[in-house]
């Protein structure tokens, strides 16, 4: 402990310098990805026809349902946001709304699932020992007693599908049948999956239709840079970053797909290089993408893994879609995880080091030992510095999805 606190004391100086010189950053806020903006760049004719299949939504007894499907990175999650708070601003006055928005990959179950939009209803939690039917219609009375009607998202909904099939799903767009009253809720559902629809059984599809599936394309380096300058201009002093900087950025992200999550990745290590070096201006020479992804690994190259192989690197691939590195530890739970929601029982810890091993061994992954005297026996930090983890990772779930 006084140790601890002796260290303290003399760095402190040194330590705060570095995270509070904020010579370029204001506020970091922006630059996570969760901020919503208040305007969507390059996605007007996307919202436009995600506004005509809510075409009368404003009439009390009109439910409407949407499905979006697209890349990693491609606005999904951000275009339902902005869209249901825009429609919910603009029927102020007209039909109450509710919005609940619930991503099935960290809710995984058909429980899970009615939980959160419970919650978010702020109905207290369904009580444990009801079915799912029970369930609903309890949302449903909330819901009609506060004369509201309830636009759910289900994002990354895949996942709910392949694990429960899609019966909630089925149940969710019956839930005004046979009732009194109809127009409860609207339903978007949201996935990478552009074969989602097969997923579902003839009775769903018909509810949906056909013409209610919105694809959203990559984008290209232009819009990228428009991401870009967009975090920049919120999160930043004015001047910090140029145009030749959000040029560089929208080109490298334009080439790992037209992920905007690459964009703002890339924007925030920059950023992140010339804070540390306490300068005032971000540099072209900041950007630096080919320090952890230059893509020398073929993404088909993990065809021919095993699949507990492919589940372990599946694991992986989540995680450093947001962070730097991984460790082995939580890179073991990741995998524990992945095959549950596939229905598979996790090979042993032994098996698991054999596959890190192979996965290295292929390229696929780097691995080092922690840095020493960390007292955590033989954790290992795993990196991806040959690939991009995003386009290697909806490969794989690509596949599970259609084993
Ligand atoms: N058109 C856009 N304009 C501004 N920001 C965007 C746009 N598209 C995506 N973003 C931002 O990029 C990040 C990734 O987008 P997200 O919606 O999470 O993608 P997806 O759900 O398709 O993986 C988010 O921080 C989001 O706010
Ligand atoms: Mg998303």
């Amino acid at each position: 402990m006084s140790k601890n606190v002796e260290m303290c004391n003399e760095s402190m100086a040194d330590y705060l310098d570095r995270i509070g010189a904020g010579k370029v950053l204001i506020s970091r806020e922006p630059l996570s990805y969760d901020w919503t903006p208040s305007e969507l760049v390059g996605r007007k004719d996307e919202l436009g026809e995600l506004a005509s299949m809510f075409f009368g939504i404003e009439n009390h007894n009109v439910s409407c349902r949407a499905v979006i499907t697209g890349n990693v990175g491609s606005g999904k999650t951000v275009l339902t946001r902005r869209f249901c708070m825009d429609v919910a601003a603009k029927l102020e006055g007209r039909r109450k709304v509710s919005i609940a928005h619930v991503n099935c990959r960290s809710h995984p179950s058909a429980s899970q699932v009615l939980q959160q939009i419970a919650s978010s209803l702020d109905s207290g939690h369904p009580e444990r020992g009801f079915s799912s039917g029970e369930v609903i219609q309890s949302i449903r009375r909330n819901i009609r007693s506060r004369e509201s009607h309830l636009l759910l998202i289900l994002d990354e909904v895949d996942v709910l599908v392949r694990r429960d099939n899609s019966d909630l799903i089925y149940k969710l767009l019956r839930i005004d049948e046979d009732k009194e009253g109809e127009g409860t809720l609207s339903l978007i559902m949201v996935s990478q999956e552009d074969s989602l629809f097969t997923l579902f059984e003839a009775a769903i599809k018909s509810r949906l239709g056909e013409s209610n599936i919105l694809r959203m394309r990559p984008y290209v380096a232009s819009e990228l840079v428009e991401i870009a300058r967009q975090r920049y201009e919120a999160s930043c002093r004015p001047n910090s970053v140029s145009d030749e900087v959000l040029r560089k950025i929208g080109i490298f992200a334009e080439e790992s797909g037209g992920d905007a999550r690459m964009a703002i990745e890339l924007l925030d290590r920059a950023i992140g290089e010339a804070e540390k070096d306490g300068r005032e201006k971000v540099t072209v020479d900041d950007v630096l993408p080919s320090k952890s992804r230059s893509a020398s690994v073929e993404p088909n190259q993990v065809d021919g893994l095993k699949l507990h192989q492919k589940l372990v690197l599946l694991g992986i691939c989540r995680r450093l879609k947001r962070e730097e590195e991984v460790s082995s530890g939580d890179a073991s739970k990741l995998y524990e995880l992945v095959c549950e929601e596939n229905n598979e029982t996790p090979k042993g810890y032994t098996t698991f080091w054999k596959y890190l091993k192979h996965l290295e061994s292929e390229g696929l992954i780097v691995s080092r030992a922690s840095s020493s005297n960390r007292g955590r026996g033989r954790t290992r930090y795993i990196t991806m510095p040959n690939s991009v983890p995003a386009v290697i990772g909806s490969r794989i779930e690509n596949e599970l999805l259609r084993r």
